[in-house]
């Protein structure tokens, strides 16, 4: 176990490289089980959940050739499921790492039967998967629920459906579109996610061979095909990552170059720091984000699926906030329990109450360091940016939650100024 001691009030100048992207890297890796050939895939970063996507992966029987790179550098991935030696995720891996449910669509729609723990309950709410199997089924697939287990089965094979979401669901869309590749005739998503780790998925999976349009809308189309094939992909860039970073630039003041990254990944994010009071320009490499001088003003924000505010920058731009001239309000409407950090955040002096969904967040003057508790992987990031314009001392323990998410974060701060240091706990 580790801890993170951060000593704050230092303003941060240099360039900070972004990873790729945990939450498309994941679904990608799944992605490989739908075929027999190799898949390679690069820019992969070097995280908690990706080691334990990789065991999954293992576990089916995929082979694993894992070259992990450097911050930034970006590791490399050859997964080749040539021979699937088994079809269970148990409750001990999904309960670790809920992404582990992306298996269920991919495994079925190769292997015709599979069997996935449900992922039960989690720190941010209760996340049920109830959009994830009615896509299934829509495809033709019999799903029974069996001491804890989601068992599903098509010995036919899966067969093209229209599947209209009720709501938006990032990983019921990415499991009905890997699912859809191999099924036979077309699948129509409505009401699809639109993040741009779907666009990713999407495009990884038409380098192998799958017949998809409509990627980046909320109508997207898959006419299946029998088989797919060897492929190489470079995973998109953290878009959270990129954000995290923007809004330490923006808490701690001074100016930060993010490379290896694309602002419009976070337009949503950058209107409301540019509000704040912070400089946000696209570079040839990346984006730069700037504050000096003044406080930081305050603004309202209300998550949302892409392209709205995203919900895995709620806590850090909440953090940014708690110091910022005058009140704000901070609606989360896609997480019932995502204000896990703002327990937290008051220990540090900020002054927040929370009215339903809506954090309403009064900034002070300057925020005072405390041992404080990771508990969930973004909130875990906002304590971290706290603890960078915070006066002394903040210690974030738990930052096991961190490591799943954020690529070796106290280095990359620390190469930007920051006074960070992982110790043990
Ligand atoms: C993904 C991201 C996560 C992000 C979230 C929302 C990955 C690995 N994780 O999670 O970091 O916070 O998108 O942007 O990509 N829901 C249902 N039934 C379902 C599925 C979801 O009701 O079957 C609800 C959820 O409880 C939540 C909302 O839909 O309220 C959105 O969840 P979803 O988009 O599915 O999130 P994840 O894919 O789990």
């Amino acid at each position: 176990m580790y801890k993170i001691r951060i000593r704050g009030g230092l303003r941060l100048k240099g360039e900070i490289p972004i990873s790729g992207a945990k939450n498309a890297a994941l679904p990608l890796m799944v992605a490989s089980l739908l075929t027999d050939a190799p898949l390679t895939l690069t820019n992969v970063p070097n995280l908690a959940d990706v080691a334990f996507m990789a065991d999954l992966l293992r576990h089916f029987g995929v082979g694993v050739e894992w070259t992990p790179g450097h911050a930034g550098d970006g590791g490399r991935f050859r997964l080749c499921a040539r021979d699937l030696t088994g079809t269970t995720a148990d409750y001990d891996i999904v309960r670790k790492m809920r992404a582990s449910f992306f298996a269920l669509g991919p495994l079925l729609a190769r292997a015709g039967t599979a069997k996935v723990s449900l992922p039960g309950g989690c720190a941010i709410g209760a996340r049920p998967v109830d959009l994830h199997l009615k896509a299934l089924q829509a495809l033709g697939a019999t799903v029974d629920l069996v001491e804890g287990y989601v068992v599903a089965s098509a010995p036919e094979g899966l067969k093209g459906a229209e599947v209209a979401f009720p709501s938006v669901s990032v990983g019921a869309t990415e499991n009905a579109l890997m699912a859809a590749t191999l099924a036979e005739g077309r699948t129509i998503l409505l009401n699809a996610a639109r993040e741009p780790e779907i666009d990713d998925l999407g495009r990884c999976l038409i380098a192998m061979g799958a017949e998809i349009t409509g990627l980046g809308s909320s109508k997207i189309t898959v006419d299946g095909v029998k088989s797919l094939h060897a492929a190489e992909h470079a995973v998109l860039p953290d878009r959270i990552e990129t954000g995290t970073y923007a809004i330490a630039a923006a808490i701690a003041g001074g100016e930060v170059e993010l490379t290896g990254t694309r602002g419009e990944l976070i337009g949503a994010l950058t209107g409301l720091l540019e509000i704040a009071g912070a400089e946000v320009r696209e570079t040839e490499r990346g984006m730069c984000v700037a504050r000096n001088g003044a406080r930081p003003i305050s603004v309202s924000a209300d998550t949302a699926p892409y392209p709205g505010f995203p919900t895995d920058l709620q806590a850090q731009f909440m953090a940014l906030m708690a110091t910022s001239d005058g009140t704000s309000r901070i609606r989360e409407t896609i997480f019932e329990n995502r204000f896990m950090h703002v327990p937290e955040l008051l220990r540090m002096g900020a002054d927040i109450k929370i009215e339903g969904d809506t954090a309403i967040v009064t900034g002070v003057a300057g925020l005072k360091g405390a041992p404080v508790m990771a508990t969930d992987l973004r909130a875990s990031s906002s304590l971290v940016l706290a603890g960078l314009a915070a006066e002394g001392e903040t210690i974030v323990n738990r930052v096991y939650h961190l490591d799943r998410g954020f690529e070796r974060m106290e280095e990359k701060l620390r190469r930007v100024g920051a006074e960070i240091e992982r110790l043990p706990s």
